[in-house]
């Protein structure tokens, strides 16, 4: 496996394989590997001829009260997976890389990057995560984009992005890898007390059974409030448990839209997010 650690020896390895007609995917980390990305690796894989990875903690997507001092970092460890997940690159770009001194551009967002989810409590983050997401499309010229429905509104605001800005990739979204217990894998996981862990799974039950309720029939404001109500009860601090259209993120209107519930809960000092299919 290629590391390339500047954006020039990134380019001469992608001049490399565009003379060779390789075709080439992306699948964007910011490290702490585990079994979720390496399955969009092995997505990518499936794909396309080659694949790069790249681990960047991108500080414009973290709030001063945010954990991006102490987000997870294990260099080695996550090129040690990548390697033997079959990766072919490995762009470790520096922050000077990515924001030379002076940056000053941002990207500005609509649709569902307003949807009233993540935006709402974090009004930040797709700022921040649209801003390197378009630099790492045009760094690596990737013909491909591999992202986790694990967050979810994350997979449409980079999607309807490359689509409005002509960014020349394809935007793939693979599904979320859980724990045994259903319990959504996640980097910040490891931030859970044993007790914690031992409760983190009933935000995929309470989703459940809400999904269960509205394809009896149930309304899902009232499936979804009551999500909310049980995992209060358990002792989370709720975001929000929401049913939206899975296409667009808006509040559905009609009963045969397609669904997708979105949660985000705080349990101790760990925001836990998930969201499933109806
Ligand atoms: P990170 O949290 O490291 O996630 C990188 C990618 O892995 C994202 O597309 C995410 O949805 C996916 N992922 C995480 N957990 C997953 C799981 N359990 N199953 C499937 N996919 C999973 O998301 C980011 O980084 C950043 O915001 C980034 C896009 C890299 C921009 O900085």
């Amino acid at each position: 496996m290629i590391i390339a650690r500047t954006l020039s020896d990134l380019r001469d390895v992608v001049n490399a394989w565009r003379g060779e007609d390789f075709s080439h995917a992306v699948v964007p980390t910011m490290g702490a590997l585990h079994e979720g990305h390496l399955m969009l690796v092995a997505a990518a894989r499936e794909k396309t001829d080659r694949v790069i990875a790249t681990i960047f903690v991108n500080p414009k997507q973290f709030a001063a009260n945010e954990d991006l001092s102490r987000y997870p970092r294990d260099e080695e460890g996550d090129l040690a997976k990548l390697e033997a997940a079959g990766c072919d690159l490995a762009y470790l770009p520096a922050p000077d890389e990515i924001y030379p001194p002076g940056f000053v551009t941002s990207i500005s967002l609509g649709g569902p990057a307003k949807a009233g989810l993540e935006d709402k409590f974090r009004p930040h983050f797709f700022d921040g995560v649209a801003t390197v997401v378009a630099k790492l499309f045009i760094h690596t010229a990737a013909d491909v984009a591999i992202f986790g429905e694990k967050d979810y509104q994350q997979l449409l605001v980079v999607t309807q992005m490359a689509r409005d800005l002509d960014l020349g990739v394809e935007v793939v979204g693979i599904p979320t890898i859980r724990e045994e217990d259903g319990l959504a894998k996640s980097s910040r996981n490891r931030y859970l007390s044993k007790h914690e862990r031992h409760q983190a799974t009933a935000i995929i039950r309470a989703l459940e059974q809400a999904a269960e309720k509205i394809r009896g029939g149930g309304d899902p404001q009232t499936a979804t409030k009551a999500a909310a109500r049980s995992l209060t009860t358990l002792g989370f601090e709720v975001d929000y448990v929401s049913a939206r259209n899975a296409e667009t993120l808006a509040v559905p209107v009609s009963a045969d839209e397609p669904l997708r519930l979105l949660a985000a809960a705080r349990l101790g000092k760990t925001r836990l997010i998930d969201n499933i299919p109806v």
